[in-house]
């Protein structure tokens, strides 16, 4: 039985695509954006996926639409959820309901710069190395256990964007790997601790000198 994925995201969703497009052992049962007009979800019905537009503009409090974004996610029973790039805080009775079961991606190696704006303060703190990580989602912001990180040099001409680009086609490369191992049973033990595999270790950091 393959792995029921349900994805939400708020934006271009090239995270999105870049699973799609890996052809994993997955299902992408639905697709959920809090932002009705996003590229991914059009991406998404393109593919021929369910996709559903909740808007949380029409929600006064965070509490009430997480609860309905829940309630939504559990309708399509999913094995797996998958952030790529859902650009809202979650409340902690949401990650709890998911938890062990939701990824993900953050621009940067983690536990370094957590929150936004990670290309302009790695570039100010005059790190030489930056990257990204797949990490599960605890109620801690970007600080749930690691289970993939790729690396990149920076270069003494790196402005925010081109940082960002070299780093985003890692993030394409190691979310859908991520997710394959997710899907391949690999990534928690068996009562549901998240814990990578020893064979797997070696292979859970990806570095390039692109
Ligand atoms: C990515 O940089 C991801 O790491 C972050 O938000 C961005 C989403 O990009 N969480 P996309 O929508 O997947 O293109």
């Amino acid at each position: 039985m393959s792995c029921r994925v349900v994805v939400l995201l708020s934006g271009r969703g090239s995270n999105f695509q870049a699973i799609v497009e890996a052809t994993l052992p997955i299902e992408i049962v639905a697709v959920i954006s809090n932002r009705p007009q996003a590229a991914g979800l059009a991406f998404a019905r393109e593919h021929g996926l369910t996709t559903v537009a909740l808007d949380h503009t029409l929600h006064a409090e965070r509490e009430g639409f997480d609860a309905q974004l829940a309630d939504e996610i559990e309708r399509h029973q999913p094995d797996l959820v998958v952030l790529a790039g859902y650009m809202r805080i979650l409340s902690p009775a949401f990650i709890y309901r998911f938890e062990g079961r939701l990824l993900n991606i953050h621009p940067s190696l983690l536990p370094m710069f957590p929150g936004l704006k990670t290309h302009e303060r790695a570039l100010a703190e005059g790190v030489k190395i930056h990257g990204c990580t797949v990490h599960f989602v605890t109620a801690q912001l970007d600080h749930g256990p690691i289970v993939i990180q790729a690396a990149v040099p920076v270069r003494a001409d790196d402005t925010a964007n081109t940082l960002a680009t070299r780093v985003l086609a890692q993030e394409h490369q190691i979310y859908p790997q991520a997710i394959r191992w997710f899907a391949e049973g690999r990534l928690l033990n068996n009562d549901g601790c998240v814990n990578l595999k020893d064979d797997l270790t070696s292979q859970s950091v990806l570095s390039t000198g692109a």
